[in-house]
């Protein structure tokens, strides 16, 4: 038995037009279920057995993979649906992509950067899961002047939630007013990871924007927008 989905659902899924329109589609009398106009909302349709068509042409959810970059601004969850009514990352992506995508791994409400989603569960699995260890490449202002003890602290390990992290790569990029910016690439994906350790040597992060995973790069891309990925970074993670 295939999967049973609302119509306006199984419209959304297969790229024809978003949710909101697809009930619109429905009101206007332009959708048909195994022949029989459908004109009210919230009948269900079951994947691969019901017959669906827009204008006259049949429409099947779309089974492509999709993978893409997201530049997350600060404010937004990194959940389809918030318990709090905030912003979440697929309001960002919703209404060009009309196929189910989901986060790979997870960036704080406050964090801002490269989010990868996509609808692929095998990837989004290699991506995050610690046995490939993905390198993820953050910035960070901290609060304070970080001392070049704490600075081979947090290359070396600190202990966060009562376990020691793996080794970090981190270079101090600029001292200014009473604040330092750095770059450190962290090789697992611990919940809040960048900003416990640096918290762990009393330099609390003030921003964290992530800029790199594995080999996909944040680059221009402009706040709030997204891209495909190339094949390249696609592949660098399927074949970890
Ligand atoms: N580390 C953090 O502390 N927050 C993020 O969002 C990502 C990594």
């Amino acid at each position: 038995m295939g999967e049973i989905v609302r119509l306006q659902k199984y419209i959304a899924m297969s790229g024809t037009a978003s949710r909101r329109a697809a009930e619109k589609l429905i009101e206007e009398g332009r959708v048909k279920v195994n022949g029989k106009k459908i004109t009210e909302q919230g009948v269900k349709v079951e994947v691969g057995c019901d017959k669906v068509e827009v204008d006259g042409k049949q429409v099947k959810p779309e089974n492509r993979k999709i993978y893409i970059a997201l530049n997350k601004p600060a404010g937004y969850v990194t959940t389809a649906k918030d318990q709090f009514d905030r912003p979440t990352v697929m309001d960002l992506v919703s209404s060009e992509i009309h196929t189910r995508i989901f986060p790979v791994g997870r960036l704080d409400y406050e964090t801002e950067g490269l989010l990868l989603m996509t609808n692929d569960g095998v990837w989004a699995n290699k991506v995050s899961h610690p046995r490939y260890e993905s390198s993820k490449r953050y910035y960070a202002v901290l609060n304070g002047v970080l001392s070049i003890q704490s600075l081979n602290r947090i290359r070396r390990g600190v202990v966060v939630d009562g376990k020691k992290t793996t080794a970090a790569q981190c270079e101090i990029m600029e001292i200014e007013g009473g604040m330092t910016l750095v770059e450190i690439t962290i090789h697992e994906g611990r919940n809040r990871q960048v900003r416990k350790m640096f918290e762990a040597v009393g330099n609390p992060v003030k921003e964290l924007k992530r800029v790199q995973i594995g080999n996909v790069q944040l680059g221009n891309l402009a706040e709030g927008r997204w891209r495909y990925l190339t094949s390249g970074e696609i592949g660098y993670f399927m074949n970890k």
